[in-house]
């Protein structure tokens, strides 16, 4: 069976580009309307079907396990106040059949790493890696009625494959990400022939990126312990699919939905931008401000 419960969660990142502010807040904390970016995540791998939410964080990352436990003193207060509403916003954070786990990367060896680091709880099954970097909004579901990871576990299962989630992006920017070679067959999944971290524009043998969702057969985790040191002087995970390619099928697949970069700032301004859009409340005035402040002449 390759049923895919368990995601993993590299949160451990200095979210340097979002100094000062990532001074005492993680970057996964930055809310988006009035979620914090790592609960966008969560919610999709749960509505995919994982049970088992695996966060690989560092010491300074104690607001991600703090936002997941529970808040006994805040619950009886909304209790004892009869504040309903509010009291199921905070439980719904994590269902109760959901459990989180928190493994600790000592040092910021690269995001290949980060994923060793969740080997002793995934152990010897499928699992899922999201980056919460990358936000995927679909607005509610896509025609599928399934999330971006979701969609991508129902191919794997269907494939019993790896599968890869990507992204035509402009050929300027294949420096940013890791790009895969699908030796121009234009199918969508597509088998993967190569797949290079982060190659300049004009040795990028295409300008398919890798976004932030990756399904991945547990063979995953000997190849990542055989990985040295790639782009960057950091263990890459591009690198270890590159090896996994050898010897299993690994897909790519561009998922229905959009994404946002919210490892960078004008992306976390779009993000909350169209996420406020999408609040029923929220709508009206959102696009009424837009609209004003789109009509006041540029300074
Ligand atoms: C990581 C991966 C890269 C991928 C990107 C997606 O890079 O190493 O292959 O394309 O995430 O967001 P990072 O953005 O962490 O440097």
């Amino acid at each position: 069976m390759f049923k895919v419960r368990k995601a993993v969660f590299p949160v451990a990142g200095l979210g340097t580009r979002f100094l000062p502010a990532t001074k005492t807040v993680p970057k996964e904390m930055l809310p988006i309307v009035d979620r914090p970016l790592i609960q966008y995540a969560v919610d999709e791998a749960i509505e995919a079907g994982c049970d088992t939410l695996v966060f690989v964080t560092n010491r300074y990352k104690h607001a991600v396990a703090d936002y997941f436990d529970k808040a006994y003193e805040l619950e009886q207060k909304l209790e004892k106040s009869g504040k309903t509403e509010l009291l199921a916003m905070i439980r719904d954070v994590l269902p109760a059949d959901v459990r989180a786990v928190f493994v600790t990367q000592a040092e910021a060896l690269g995001l290949g790493h980060a994923v060793m680091c969740a080997e002793p709880v995934v152990g010897n099954e499928p699992f899922a890696v999201l980056l919460p970097d990358d936000l995927i909004w679909n607005n509610r579901l896509g025609s599928t009625g399934r999330g971006a990871l979701g969609q991508m576990v129902d191919i794997a299962h269907r494939d019993r494959s790896s599968v890869i989630a990507v992204q035509d992006v402009p050929r300027e920017q294949t420096g940013s990400y890791g790009i895969v070679d699908v030796n121009g067959v234009t199918d969508n999944p597509a088998d993967i022939r190569g797949m290079v971290e982060k190659p300049h524009p004009e040795v990028a043998p295409s300008t398919r990126a890798v976004v932030g969702r990756y399904v991945l057969s547990p063979r995953i985790f000997e190849l990542l312990h055989q990985t040295r040191p790639g782009k960057g002087g950091e263990i890459q995970l591009t690198d270890a699919i590159a090896a996994l390619l050898g010897e299993e099928r690994v897909q790519a697949y561009e998922f229905e939905g959009r994404r946002f970069d919210c490892g960078s700032r004008v992306g976390l301004v779009e993000a909350t931008i169209q996420f406020a859009l999408d609040h029923d409340d929220l709508a009206g005035p959102v696009r009424a401000y837009l609209e004003q402040a789109l009509a006041e002449p540029r300074r």
